[in-house]
């Protein structure tokens, strides 16, 4: 039976997304249409990440980031891609990415009432050799109608909606609009994103840890008694696998699907931790399921 071996009844992401805004009579599209060009950025990307090493893409751009890190070709390529896509779309206020030391603050003519927080190419030291890489965003809403930086220093239970995309083996979209988690595999030859991993959850068990114990040497007692332990269980247990890629979208996609913990914690070389709260970091509190709100409910004030 041929639809035994092929999708034949098509859930693409645009479809998935127009059948959870028809259950939010209230809402008028604009989100559906924000997601549209943050899809859009995704194929974008993936397509230079799968031709960089022809494209000369790879290497660095030569400037140096907020963070103080030294910029690939790809994050400022990344970058701007999506800032252009966001700005256009016509659906946002405020943006905020890794790689632009100020917030972009859009234009009134094109501004809507979504703010935009995203880290455009995660895992920028894989780039050079092929391994994977991602993107990871997340969504408020404006709360006044005239936008301002506390616009994006809400908490991350407070995100709309979030997701990343990885650019692995396959590219998959994943999504949440606070209504459990779906997972889209880019079809190349239509172009599509299409479901393939419905409510996606986390195992209760898993046996792998994800960390980087390189770093073990500046970690706190607890950290590295944890570590400890999963590699000597102390009761009787087996002791668990490490994979370790070194881009967070990859290690946590990989922990999503199979179970078992990732962490960088801090340490004494980041007091505060490595990862960066806002474009890194909350957009999983949305895809753990801990956000209160939905990317549909109209609650803004704003414009
Ligand atoms: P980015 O490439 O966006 O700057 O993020 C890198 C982050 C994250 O992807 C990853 O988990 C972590 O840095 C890896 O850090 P180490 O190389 O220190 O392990
Ligand atoms: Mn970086
Ligand atoms: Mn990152
Ligand atoms: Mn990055």
């Amino acid at each position: 039976h041929a639809a035994d071996a092929h999708r034949t009844d098509l859930m693409t992401i645009t479809r998935f997304v127009l059948n959870e805004q028809s259950r939010h009579p209230e809402s008028k599209g604009d989100f559906t249409i924000l997601l549209s060009h943050i899809v859009l950025g995704c194929k974008f990307v993936c397509s230079a990440v799968n031709k960089a090493g022809l494209a000369k893409l790879i290497g660095l751009a030569g400037e140096t980031n907020i963070q103080g890190e030294e910029q690939k070709k790809l994050d400022v390529l990344s970058n701007e891609v999506f800032v252009k896509a966001l700005i256009s779309s016509g659906r946002t206020c405020i943006l905020v990415s890794e790689e632009d030391e100020e917030a972009t603050f859009v234009s009134p003519s094109l501004r809507g009432k979504y703010c935009v927080v995203f880290d455009p190419l995660d895992g920028s030291s894989n780039i050079d050799c092929g391994v994977s890489i991602g993107t990871i965003f997340g969504i408020y809403m404006v709360k006044n109608s005239e936008p301002t930086i506390e616009d994006v220093l809400q908490p991350g239970k407070d995100m709309l909606a979030a997701g990343y995309c990885m650019y692995g083996s396959s590219c998959m979209l994943v999504l949440s609009t606070g209504n459990g988690v779906n997972g889209f595999t880019l079809d190349p030859s239509l172009g599509e994103f299409i479901l393939t991993h419905s409510d996606i959850k986390i195992p209760r068990k898993g046996k792998i840890y994800s960390v980087n114990e390189g770093n073990a040497k500046n970690w706190d007692e607890p950290t590295a008694k944890y570590v400890e332990n999963c590699k000597f269980p102390k009761d009787g247990s087996p002791p668990k696998s490490l994979r370790y890629v070194g881009s967070m979208v990859a290690d946590v996609h990989r922990t999503m699907l199979y179970g078992g913990i990732f962490l960088y914690p801090a340490d004494k070389k980041s007091p505060n931790g490595k990862l960066r709260v806002l474009y890194e970091v909350f957009p999983y509190v949305v895809l753990g399921g801990t956000s209160r709100r939905s990317g549909f409910h109209r609650q803004a004030q704003g414009p």
